[in-house]
């Protein structure tokens, strides 16, 4: 497994995922881990990521320089190749070009193995950002490639298996830099590629066994990709111990709820108690109009009501949870306060201290993406493992205003024709994110010969990698043509679609 550590890069979640891509198994740190700590993790390799700042700034982020002597591989990328550089005596200095952007790497000495395979013409692209480079080389290391602007682009003793690359190998735009990172921890640093999806499960499935024993689990299942993938994986360690609670608030999509069961209890078997509660969060959101109060009264209604359901497994000792990577690493900053925001109603909040159970995370060391290639592997349906996000509040957050049973019946229609058309034209898998909006403002409209005077259905496509930011998707006319006509022909308190074509920021991807 590999180490590494967080200087505070923007990229370093990246740096982790193309590890995990090359299937070998990796942590994020902060800078900062103990010296203790990362003796006991073991790494095999470490790999010290890129930060903002320069190695000489008062403020600069520190670490336990020990581990630099431990013997094992490390690579540093930017600010981490300089500290590299600065602790076997080099020296760091502003760079009298500063280079951003697109560069083209040359390899100068080919003794090391770092950039085996790398190279398939003289010149490979490289994605540069920096203000600072290598001035002086420490002893015992060599300049192993450069671009026009930075003579030391990389830096290597293959001797004490040292390396430094002032580059950004773990973007998109180092498009051979997955190689890099590839050659990087099972090459040089010998890890075999065991992280596989398949692999994965069986570990899982033995840790969870082990952890569990015979104890009864509780999971409140969402029909999100998290916690189904989490319920599919508990139930292949520990099948009849698990009983899932599914909440249908009565907000949720277009035969939502009997796609969860058909696909849990039915299929596979699983012990779903399904508590149809769409009358009490309809009756606890009567003439509510704020949004955020919206989201408190949703949130605090399910916990009340899962806990209800919970409350009758007597004998439940472990509270199964899908929560994922992305929500557990810690950045140099901190925690990423809107991971914490937006998970705030998935994780049943309270509930583990009150009812004394234990958490049960099995996705916890896991990105999104390898989470849904254990749901493949798991065999959920594709439609569930690939599915867009949908926000805990569900249909409550894309009601505007008042939320009235009616409305929310429109709304599953005109989102179930907008998400077949999207299907049916390739379109959907291109987004990353699309829904449908009631606005309950009703504008004039003429069918046949009689005019009517209802309400208005927004349409929201988005592409995003990350969800912080977005841009609106440029769905082709012809299929808005299509869609806006069925939703009106179809869905009957519709005389009106339009397409949202705001971006994030300064729009948020939901309307509340
Ligand atoms: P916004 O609207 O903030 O949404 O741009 C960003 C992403 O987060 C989702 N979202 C939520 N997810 N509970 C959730 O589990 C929530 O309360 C919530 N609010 C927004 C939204 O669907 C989008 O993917």
């Amino acid at each position: 497994k590999i180490l590494i550590l967080d200087f505070g890069s923007q990229y370093t979640q990246l740096i982790a995922r193309r590890v995990r891509e090359a299937h070998v198994y990796c942590e994020l740190h902060p800078h900062d881990m103990d010296i203790a700590e990362i003796r006991a993790f073991a790494p095999k390799g470490i790999i010290l990521s890129g930060g903002p700042c320069s190695v000489y700034d008062p403020g600069a982020p520190s670490f336990d320089e020990r581990l630099l002597e431990l013997g094992v591989p490390v690579l540093g990328i930017c600010y981490g190749m300089h500290v590299m550089a600065r602790h076997f005596g080099g020296e760091v200095s502003a760079a009298g070009k500063r280079e951003f952007g697109h560069a083209e790497l040359e390899q100068t000495d080919s003794t090391g193995s770092l950039f085996d395979g790398f190279f398939v013409e003289a010149k490979s692209p490289v994605w540069m950002s920096h203000g600072d480079h290598v001035s002086k080389l420490p002893p015992g290391f060599t300049v192993a490639a450069a671009t026009a602007n930075a003579p030391v682009a990389a830096i290597q003793d293959p001797a004490r298996q040292l390396y430094g690359v002032q580059f950004h190998p773990e973007v998109n735009h180092t498009p051979r830099g997955e190689i890099l990172i590839d050659t990087f921890v099972r090459k040089i640093c010998g890890c075999h590629g065991h992280w596989t999806p398949g692999q994965i499960i069986e570990d899982a499935v033995a840790r969870i066994r082990e952890m569990v024993g015979t104890d009864q689990v509780i999971l409140g299942l969402s029909g999100g990709v998290d916690s189904s993938v989490a319920a599919a994986l508990i139930h292949r360690a520990i099948g009849e111990q698990l009983t899932c609670v599914f909440v249908d608030t009565g907000l949720l999509r277009l035969g939502e709820g009997d796609q969860v069961m058909a696909t849990f209890a039915e299929n596979m078997g699983v012990k779903v108690l399904r508590v149809d509660a769409e009358e009490r969060f309809l009756s606890a959101l009567v003439d509510v109009e704020d949004p955020e109060q919206k989201r408190k009264i949703i949130g605090n209604l399910f916990i009340t009501i899962f806990e209800e359901a919970a409350g009758k497994l007597e004998d439940a000792r472990w509270l199964a949870q899908g929560t994922i990577y992305p929500d557990v690493i810690e950045s140099a900053g901190g925690k990423t306060g809107k991971a914490q925001n937006i998970k705030s109603h998935h994780n049943v909040g309270g509930l583990p201290e009150k009812m004394k159970l234990a958490l049960l995370e099995p996705l916890r060391e896991l990105f999104k993406d390898e989470v849904r290639a254990l749901g493949d592997e798991l065999g959920l349906p594709r439609q569930m493992v690939w599915r867009h996000p949908f926000p805990g509040p569900g249909l409550g957050v894309r009601i505007l205003g008042k939320i009235k049973k009616e409305y929310a019946d429109i709304l599953r229609q005109a989102d179930a024709i907008y998400i077949e058309e999207l299907f049916q034209s390739g379109w959907y898998d291109k987004v990353s994110q699309a829904f449908a909006v009631f606005l309950p403002v009703r504008s004039v409209g003429v069918m046949g010969d009689g005019r009517t005077y209802e309400n208005v259905v927004a349409l929201r496509a988005v592409e995003t990698k990350d969800f912080m930011t977005a841009s609106w998707a440029p769905l082709p006319y012809d299929l808005l043509a299509r869609i806006s006509t069925r939703i009106i022909n179809e869905v009957r308190g519709v005389n009106r679609v339009v397409y949202d074509i705001s971006s994030k920021p300064p729009s948020t991807i939901e309307w509340e």
